[in-house]
């Protein structure tokens, strides 16, 4: 058996794993001979994903549909990955959406919601599956958040909160449950080329990762390291931006979401 089988196999339970980059990251792992459990809420996306993965990388496929919403997401997924052991557990789905803070078409539901897929969903799906990755004394856990996450974001608001969540709890648990060989990884996107990017077709993508890079790098760099920044171009303007003071720092990220979501002019509130 491999040693990446050892540390974070016999199965990985990729959440939101059916297309994008979740799908990069099921691939990945199938490819590396980890079997794959697949949350996701997309029955057309997971309908052919099974005997796809399986035909292609020679691995168990295991397709559960369901909302990561769910109040009772865990006994769902419990009920359905029975006795398999979760030796990798990577959440990678997330709500998200740009505007002012008070939205004309959402109110404050879709912001819980937001609580429920990006918050709640790690908590939950954490703290269930660490604790077997404790007791053996293996396994690993990838947390995925947004460059969005780093500080504050206006017109990101919430899905800032919500991420800055993901980084600090994967941090967290870094430092706790290194002693007992878990890796964990905060995995801070930048601008990504996956099912988001039906939106991003008037930006200029060419500074964007594709969903094998950012895989590629936050496998790489999986148990050695508690926090990374995915892509060149992203490292690069943290490096450039991190001396700055935090006033700045919100500033810019408010450029970002007027410039390229907004159509150039800060929204007002929908009062
Ligand atoms: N893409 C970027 O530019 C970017 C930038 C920074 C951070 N990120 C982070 O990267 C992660 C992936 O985001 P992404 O937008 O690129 O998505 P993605 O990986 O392209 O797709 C995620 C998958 O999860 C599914 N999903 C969404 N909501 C779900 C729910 N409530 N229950 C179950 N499955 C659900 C999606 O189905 P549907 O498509 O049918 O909803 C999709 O199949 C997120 O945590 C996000 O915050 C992305």
């Amino acid at each position: 058996m491999s040693e990446f089988i050892e540390q974070y196999g016999p199965w990985a339970m990729i959440a939101g794993g059916a297309q994008g980059i979740g799908e990069a990251y099921t691939r990945h792992l199938a490819a590396k001979g980890l079997n794959v459990v697949v949350l996701d809420i997309s029955e057309d996306a997971l309908e052919s994903f099974q005997p796809t993965i399986e035909r292609e990388y020679g691995v168990e496929c295991l397709p559960v549909q369901v909302d990561l919403a769910r109040t009772d997401l865990l006994d769902v997924v419990t009920g359905a990955v029975a006795d398999r052991e979760i030796g990798l557990l990577v959440y990678n789905a997330g709500l998200a959406d740009v505007g002012p803070f008070y939205k004309a078409d959402t109110g404050l539901e879709y912001e819980q919601m937001k609580i429920a897929i990006n918050v709640t969903g790690p908590l939950v799906l954490s703290y269930h599956y660490a604790k077997p990755m404790l007791a053996r004394r293996a396994g690993g856990i990838i947390l995925m958040s947004s460059g969005a996450g780093l500080q504050g974001s206006p017109y990101y608001a919430h899905y800032s909160a919500t991420k800055a969540y993901d980084i600090t709890l994967a941090e967290a648990l870094w430092g706790e449950f290194k002693p007992y060989n878990v890796d964990v990884l905060a995995c801070v996107a930048g601008m990504t080329l996956s099912t988001a990017a039906k939106g991003y077709q008037h930006l200029d993508t060419s500074t964007f990762q594709t969903t094998t890079e950012l895989v590629e790098e936050a496998m790489a760099a999986l148990g050695k390291t508690c926090t990374l920044m995915a892509g060149e171009f992203n490292r690069k303007n943290l490096e450039t931006t991190k001396a700055l003071p935090r006033e700045k720092l919100i500033e810019i990220m408010s450029r970002h979401a007027i410039d390229n979501f907004l159509g150039g002019k800060a929204p007002p509130q929908n009062l």
